[in-house]
């Protein structure tokens, strides 16, 4: 662990060493089990096509605004806003706690995937029958006290990193695993490009239908590119605070969400095309990764290993997301409330476990609780994270920066003081200025319904 001199600030051990644990956060069980799923459920192709738009006007913009932020002030959200703005405070608020909601059901998904890792251990990857492997995932998913055990497990691991702290918990995993990740995710996806009619499914993800674009789809892209590039809470705000001031954050700001893209559209091209090779359905939902691959694997030769080796690396992606979620919270804690590292991690792992069960039992026994139109708690829960929470982060931060803060603030970091060129410096500061905030409101109101109820009011 570095320590700075001049503060007791942790900084990370090495460049390559940031660009890895927030590409971690960034790759998780949102490129590899939601981006595969989502674009199933809103039209494939359309979904995918959205999703780039938005990563281009959107995605970079907000990285690049998040790293700034965040080593400006060297502090996690809301002591970043607090000390360049008071009354901004809020604002890094409302971070923590998308935060909280997002770790009580990513951990929940984590614990799928421990159990899965168990069913590879004991060699079931040997099934190919849709039917039978669909019916294997709902029976574990809506059993009431199975998936908390394996929830509470995926708990204890994330918390067991963030107690290691910055350079000696997060860096160290993150610098192994991401890369063999990669590798794995590329085997497989060939392994299902070969499989028979797997054209089909590449169609489906990379020909885009423009019947099937409508506000909910585009709400839908949009929550997507900020949940995979963990942006809108302050994650990123919070990682780019342990960042050197002589790093290049220009360069960091292009590399993260390329890596991150790079890596849904591999989980996409070895997901969707067994879903049309094996006959499941694309809209399958957030069952899709843990019933088409374990198709997958049964039709691998030594498919039982791959599996294993598969779940076991999304665990790792998984967790190196979780950490950053949960390090989010933990270091608002530590720098607010003077909280001890190792209290905070198990204190507040402990109440997110908690908040989770709800979201766990909403897909069984809870199931007839319909919360935010007609959604379940699970996805209820997703849906104001995501959709709503996230969102305004990022555009609260848009108009922060572009508004309040200043530009000129901001672009001094960026450069670091003029020592870096930026030669797309005012095409940053117009999309954070002016387009970002306003397509994020429009998508916004048009996703949510709002912009129908207040036509409606007038009518
Ligand atoms: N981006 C992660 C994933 O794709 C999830 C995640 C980690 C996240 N930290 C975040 C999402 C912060 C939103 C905000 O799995």
């Amino acid at each position: 662990m570095s320590l700075n001199e001049k503060n007791t600030r942790e900084q990370w051990g090495s460049k390559i060493g940031f660009v890895l644990a927030a590409a971690g956060s960034a790759v998780g069980l949102g490129n590899i089990w939601k981006f595969p799923f989502m674009a199933g459920q809103n039209g494939g192709g359309a979904f995918v096509l959205l999703y780039f738009a938005i990563l281009f006007v959107v995605g970079f913009t907000l990285m690049m605004a998040e790293l700034v932020v965040g080593r400006h002030t060297q502090l996690s959200p809301v002591g970043a806003y607090k000390k360049l703005r008071k009354k901004w405070a809020w604002v890094g608020g409302l971070g923590v706690l998308a935060g909280f909601l997002i770790l009580s059901f990513y951990s929940v998904v984590g614990g799928w995937v421990i159990r899965y890792i168990v069913k590879a251990v004991t060699g079931s990857f040997n099934i190919t029958d849709p039917e039978v492997l669909g019916g294997l995932f709902v029976n574990f998913i809506t059993n009431p006290t199975q998936p908390l055990i394996y929830h509470a497990i995926f708990m204890i691991l994330t918390l067991g990193i963030v107690i290691g702290g910055v350079s000696g918990g997060i860096e160290k995993y993150s610098k192994i695993l991401m890369p063999s990740l990669f590798v794995m995710m590329i085997l497989i996806m060939f392994r299902s490009l070969t499989l028979p009619n797997a054209i089909e499914g590449v169609k489906f993800m990379l020909v885009p239908d423009f019947s099937k674009i409508n506000g909910s789809v585009f709400l839908s892209a949009l929550g997507q590119v900020f949940f995979s590039l963990s942006l809108g809470m302050g994650a990123m705000i919070t990682y780019g605070s342990y960042l050197g001031k002589d790093e290049n954050i220009i360069d960091s700001s292009v590399q993260i969400p390329l890596l991150d893209t790079a890596i849904a559209l591999i989980a996409g091209l070895a997901v969707l095309p067994a879903v049309f090779s094996f006959g499941f359905d694309p809209a399958g939902g957030p069952g899709l990764l843990f019933i088409t691959l374990p198709a997958v694997f049964a039709q691998m030769p030594l498919g039982s290993i791959f599996g294993l080796l598969f779940f076991v690396l999304v665990l790792f992606a998984a967790l190196t997301s979780s950490i950053s979620l949960l390090e989010v919270c933990v270091s608002y804690t530590v720098d607010e409330w003077k909280w001890n590292r190792k209290t905070a991690s198990i204190g507040l792992g402990l109440i997110i476990f908690i908040m989770g069960i709800p979201s766990s039992l909403g897909l069984g026994t809870w199931s007839h609780i319909k919360l935010i139109k007609g959604l379940d708690i699970f996805d209820s829960v997703d849906f104001v994270a995501s959709n709503v929470l996230l969102p305004l982060g990022g555009m609260l931060l848009c108009i922060f920066i572009g508004w309040v803060w200043g530009l000129d603030n901001a672009y001094k970091e960026v450069t670091n003081d003029g020592k870096l060129k930026f030669p797309l410096m005012r095409v940053w500061g117009f999309l954070i200025k002016y387009v970002a905030p306003v397509a994020i409101f429009i998508v916004f109101i048009q996703g949510t319904g709002i912009y129908q109820w207040v036509v409606n009011l007038f009518k």
